[in-house]
């Protein structure tokens, strides 16, 4: 297994999935990890990430120089590289030029077994971000690779197996970059690349009967990805001892509670409650306006209800959740300020101490993509593991203003048009995101000979890869002239449908 350490760079989650994707089993850790815990960790490699500070900054964040003497091959990427250099003797400078975004890598000789099929014809296309560079070439190195604007982009000792590349191999801009990480985790550090979804399940459903044993867990079922797929995991490791609740809020999706019942209780066999609070949150969101208001009234109900159906479960010990592996990384950067980008936003509200329930979380070391590959290794429906986001909040944050019922049903209705026709017309799978939003406004219209006075119905579509920044979807006139008419016919209380043309930032992919 790999083991990543985190200078501080917006890339350093990239890293862990391209190396997941080479099917290698990796971690990420603060760079502040002691020697006696990197040794615990039995490193097949290490890989520094890159950083925004300088190396030769006082308060640069520095690296236990022991575990260069671990003899583990090590790749350090920018900041990364400079650390290594460093310490063996080099020199790192600003550049004269600061250098951010495609350039061309010259090979400088044969360049070795990490870069095998990274250059054609001598070059190839990478993606820098950086301020400084190494001047002096450390002691035990030589140089692989130049750009016209630094002189040493690559360098290695593969004697020692330490390599340093200036550019990010990690992000899609590098073309190569994917199989030169992958070259280094499968070839260099030789992990052998068991990371598959069949092995992660089998792993994971044996750690799962070891915690758990005889005890009785419970979980909270959205329907959504990571809950959906914790459930069938934990069921699968330990059957009946898992009891899920299904809350329906009222703010869901069109038949989803009938979808997520009949696959969870119908196909899969668990034991699931639904419980229909529709009005519960419909009474409790009456009147309100104010978005964030709106969140705490949905999370603080949905903790209500959870805890009347926990105490109807006999002994229950465990508590189940679908935390991912983001998750954990975000609130540990959170915690100590190490993440540079963190989200407001999160699923899990969590429940009060006085619950006294000890956490699973057998999705916790896992990304989204390996979720969903997990997904569908324990025969969840293709659709429910590839779909969009969907907030916690659901309709009630996609209603604008007072939340009613009647918004609810024709926005269920509208929405529903949408999406099917974006998974006709094959749009729905390059989106990152689609929904549609329901504006209590009215306005004119005309159908037959009369004037009409309804609502307004706003359709987004982003593309994303972080969710932080947003394009929207340049969808074709002609989808978007289909999509109108179905909506204005088919849903009563619509006489009106627009496109929201808004990026992230400064607009956000939700309404409210
Ligand atoms: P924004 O609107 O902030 O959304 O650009 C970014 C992502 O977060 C989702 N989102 C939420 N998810 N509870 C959630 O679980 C929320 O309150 C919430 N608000 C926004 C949004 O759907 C998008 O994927």
């Amino acid at each position: 297994r790999i083991l990543i350490l985190d200078f501080g760079s917006q890339y350093t989650q990239l890293i862990a999935r391209r190396v997941r994707e080479s099917r290698v089993y990796c971690e990420l850790h603060p760079y502040d990890m002691t020697m006696a815990e990197i040794s615990a960790f039995k490193p097949s490699g290490i890989i520094l990430s890159g950083g925004p500070k300088s190396v030769y900054d006082s308060g640069a964040p520095p690296v236990e120089e022991a575990l260069f003497e671990l003899g583990v091959p090590i790749l350090g990427i920018c900041y990364g590289m400079q650390l290594l250099s460093q310490h063996f003797g080099g020199k790192v400078v600003p550049a004269g030029k600061r250098e951010y975004g495609h350039a061309v890598l010259e090979a400088i000789g044969e360049p070795g077994d990490l870069f095998d099929g990274f250059f054609t014809e001598g070059t190839s296309s990478v993606w820098m971000s950086h301020g400084d560079h190494v001047e002096v070439v450390p002691v035990g190195f030589e140089v692989v690779a130049r750009t016209t604007n630094a002189p040493v982009c690559a360098i290695q000792n593969p004697q020692r197996n330490l390599y340093g590349v200036q550019f990010h191999p990690e992000v899609n801009h590098t073309p190569q970059g994917e199989l030169m990480l992958s070259t280094f985790v499968r070839k260099i550090c030789r992990c052998s690349g068991q990371w598959t979804p069949g092995k992660i399940v089998d792993d994971a459903v044996a750690r799962i009967r070891e915690q758990v044993g005889t005890e009785q867990v419970i979980l909270g079922l959205s329907g959504g990805v990571d809950s959906s797929v914790a459930a069938a995991l934990i069921h699968r490791a330990i059957g009946d001892q898992l009891h899920c609740v299904f809350v329906d809020n009222g703010l869901l999706r069109l038949d989803e509670g009938d979808q997520v019942m009949a696959t969870f209780a119908g196909n899969l066999g668990v034991k699931v409650t639904r419980v229909n609070a529709q009005r519960r949150f419909y009474d409790g969101l009456k009147g309100e306006v104010d978005p964030e208001k709106k969140r705490k009234i949905i999370g603080n109900l949905f903790v209500d209800i959870f805890e009347e159906q926990a105490g109807e479960v006999e002994d229950a010990q465990w508590l189940a959740q679908g935390t991912i592996y983001p998750d954990v990384i975000e609130s540990a950067g959170a915690k100590t300020g190490k993440a540079h980008n963190i989200k407001s936003h999160h699923n899990v509200g969590g429940l009060p101490d006085y619950m006294k329930l000890k956490l699973l979380e057998p999705l916790r070391e896992l990304f989204k993509d390996e979720v969903r590959a997990i997904g569908e290794e324990l025969g969840l429906p293709k659709q429910m593991v590839w779909r969009h986001p969907f907030p916690g909040p659901g309709l009630g944050v996609r209603v604008l203003g007072e939340v009613k019922e009647e918004y609810c049903d024709i926005l269920r209705r509208a929405d529903a048009i949408y999406i099917d026709e974006l998974y006709e017309t094959g749009h729905y799978h390059k989106i990152s995101q689609a929904f549609a939003v329901f504006l209590p406004v009215k306005s004119v219209g005309v159908m037959g000979d009369g004037r009409t006075y309804e609502y307004v119905i706003a359709l987004r579509a982003v593309e994303t890869k972080d969710f932080m920044t947003a394009g929207w979807y340049p969808m074709p006139y002609a989808d978007l002239a289909r999509i109108s008419n179905r909506i204005i016919n088919e849903v009563k209380g619509v006489n009106r449908v627009v496109y929201d043309i808004s990026s992230k930032p400064p607009a956000t992919i939700e309404w409210e």
